[in-house]
């Protein structure tokens, strides 16, 4: 049975093929619908719409249901379109008319939004703790290490020298300008829809202040017709901050797949850590890292299909906004899984030693001799031209002097500096 039961019950293949996997998909609303109808129920009450004996026995049936949903013990059964219908369903049935009094002034429409802005508010906070985790593992690994030099390289050649602290500071400082885009998609779904009912409004005297405050958001999509257009917009600012951290996190699966190659030879991982191949028994590859790379890799598409999906669509609730869920919502669970994962490789990470010793790294050291003789007052450009000649007669021999000191050098990693910019990214969400 259908909410929008007209005495036709469509057909079966149309169902299906409108339903999809919506019941599936709509299981992670869930509580956040319960949550909504809370909001919207106690508003009614107030302006007399519910009465205020019947608040009482709507919200404990509600409150049922969300231990239910806790519990893992709700399901959206056969037949129901999604999870507003199956709520709606629980209440009427245990409540009968009773139940069917909470649709009044809202439509599935911004119900779906207040629970997709919940969600994704959820989602963003999440994705930010995790980040934050990965942030501190790798800060206190730059910490670690930052006396560990290794070859820095340019178009893969060798070029200056670098560390370990450099590299696992860089990744924690991309991390701080990925936080960035993580609040904006937060703020942009901390906004309550509630009330735009189908897309225009309801001539019921709704207190939309209310539900804000309610459901904690932080202000209200005023415009009606802006609140149903961010459907989409919401989902498309989460996916700009979940590409933003996934190219950091690829990035760094690619320098990881790199440097275990036995050509660099830079770190390593305990072998159960590593997997086999089933020809080449001396195979310990780095399976984790490459799908990481990968799933971070696709995760960089999501902005694009939802572009694609949303793109052309006129203003007001159209059935093609459904499938976003599909895009969006695997999307920070899978980007979830790869920060947690780096995190745990990271504990285990093996760093090799006096790496520089190596004499086919000798060349990283000629911009360090141009600058010692350019200090002591040769000009640069003849400084330059001095040491160029010594590599091309293969008179070229190091000094193997490191001397970096400015802010954010090898010498002078700034992590704290990086550290109190994360915070203040962080103070940003307000919770
Ligand atoms: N499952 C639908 C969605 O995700 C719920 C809203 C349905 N609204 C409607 N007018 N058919 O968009």
């Amino acid at each position: 049975m259908k909410l929008w039961n007209k005495g036709f019950e469509p057909d079966k293949l149309i169902e299906q093929f409108t339903v999809g996997n919506d019941r599936e998909l709509d299981l992670s609303l869930a509580r956040y619908d319960v949550q909504g109808s809370m909001a919207h129920i106690r508003m009614l009450e107030s302006i007399g719409l519910i009465g205020s004996d019947e608040l009482p026995v709507l919200l404990a049936e509600l409150e049922n249901i969300a231990q239910s949903i806790e519990r893992g013990e709700f399901i959206i059964e056969d037949g129901v379109e999604d999870v507003h219908s199956q709520v709606e369903l629980l209440l009427t049935r245990k409540l009968g008319d009773l139940g069917k009094k909470i649709h009044s002034g809202r439509s599935r429409n911004d119900q779906v939004l207040v629970d997709l802005k919940l969600f994704m508010r959820d989602q963003m906070k999440t994705l930010s703790e995790r980040m934050v985790n990965l942030f501190h593992r790798l800060q206190s690994l730059s910490e670690q290490h930052k006396h560990t030099l290794m070859p820095g390289y340019t178009h893969l050649q060798v070029a200056m020298p670098s560390s370990f602290g450099l590299w696992f500071g860089a990744y924690a400082e991309s991390l701080v300008d990925d936080m960035e885009m993580v609040v904006a998609a937060y703020n942009i779904a901390n906004q309550n829809p509630l009330g735009s009912a189908a897309g225009y409004g309801s001539s019921f005297p709704l207190n939309r202040t209310m539900t804000t405050e309610l459901m904690g958001f932080a202000t209200l999509h005023y415009n009606v017709v802006a609140a149903q257009m961010s459907r989409g917009k919401t989902e498309r600012a989460a996916a700009y901050a979940i590409a933003s951290v996934a190219s950091t996190l690829g990035k760094f699966a690619m320098d990881v797949c790199l440097f275990m190659c036995q050509n660099y030879g830079f770190i390593s991982f305990p072998d159960e850590l590593t997997t086999g191949s089933s020809i080449m028994p001396h195979k310990k590859n780095p399976d984790v890292f490459e799908i990481m790379r990968g799933k971070c890799n696709r995760l960089q598409g999501v902005p694009n299909e939802i572009s694609l999906l949303t793109t052309n669509l006129p203003l007001g609730y159209h059935r093609d906004l459904q499938l976003l869920k599909d895009i969006i919502f695997p999307a920070t669970t899978t980007l979830c899984q790869c920060l947690d994962m780096c995190d745990f490789m990271l504990q285990h990470i093996i760093i090799r030693d006096n790496i520089l010793d190596d004499e086919r790294y000798n060349y990283l050291f000629t911009v360090e001799d141009v600058n010692r003789l350019a200090l002591s007052g040769v000009p640069f450009r003849d400084a330059y031209r001095e040491v160029g000649m010594q590599v091309q007669r293969g008179e070229y021999t190091p000094t193997r002097e490191v001397h970096h000191t400015h802010e954010g050098s090898i010498g002078n990693l700034c992590n704290d500096k990086i550290a109190e910019k994360m915070n203040k990214v962080l103070e940003k969400f307000g919770f």
